[in-house]
């Protein structure tokens, strides 16, 4: 159950870092969080928008489904990461982080959790080498980006 346990520990991964991290660290400022935050987002939709292509071709390459499917994987399960206490619009820096980010933890939390786990096992098809389940399995991706986007994300400013 090579799967299962792939997931289970993108998770528990997810809750370790999330609870380490929740305040800035010394010496960042919000800019600079909120810079680094947009430029992982930026990395993860190049990946996601890698995969999306691949799959919309009709003849994915197998090894850059794996390579962009191995680093959506790793980029989702550093996301709690990004959103430290103090970097939402309060900061006065440019940014759609929702305050709801920081009052409804447990929803937020949840949320990267999904992608977490979507993303892990989108990870585990493609490199057990099954590119047609890796395909089908990016619709669960991208529901887990909306689905966080809906509630944690505001409109284009
Ligand atoms: C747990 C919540 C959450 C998940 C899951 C999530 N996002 Fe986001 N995303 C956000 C928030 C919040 C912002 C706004 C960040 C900001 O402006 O500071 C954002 C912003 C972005 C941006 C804009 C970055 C910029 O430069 O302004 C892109 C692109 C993006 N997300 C892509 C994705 C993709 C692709 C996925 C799924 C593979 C995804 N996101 C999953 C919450 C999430």
């Amino acid at each position: 159950m090579a799967l299962g346990m792939g997931l289970k520990s993108a998770a528990t991964t997810a809750v370790l870092v999330f609870a380490a991290t929740t305040s800035l660290a010394a010496g960042l400022s919000a800019a600079d969080a909120i810079k680094a935050r947009h430029d992982h987002f930026k990395d993860m939709g190049a990946a996601a928008k890698a995969l999306g292509d691949q799959f919309k071709s009709g003849a994915p390459d197998a090894a850059i489904v794996k390579a962009q499917a191995a680093k959506l994987a790793a980029t989702a399960a550093t996301l709690p990461t990004w959103f430290p206490s103090g970097t939402g619009p309060e900061s006065g820096v440019k940014t759609r982080a929702l305050p709801v980010i920081w009052t409804d933890k447990a929803g937020f939390s949840a949320a990267a959790k999904t992608l977490a786990a979507e993303t892990a096992k989108l990870n585990s098809l493609a490199a057990a080498g099954d590119i047609a389940a890796a395909g089908a399995q990016m619709q669960a991706v991208g529901g887990a980006c909306g689905g966080c986007h809906k509630k944690f994300r505001g409109p284009e400013a």
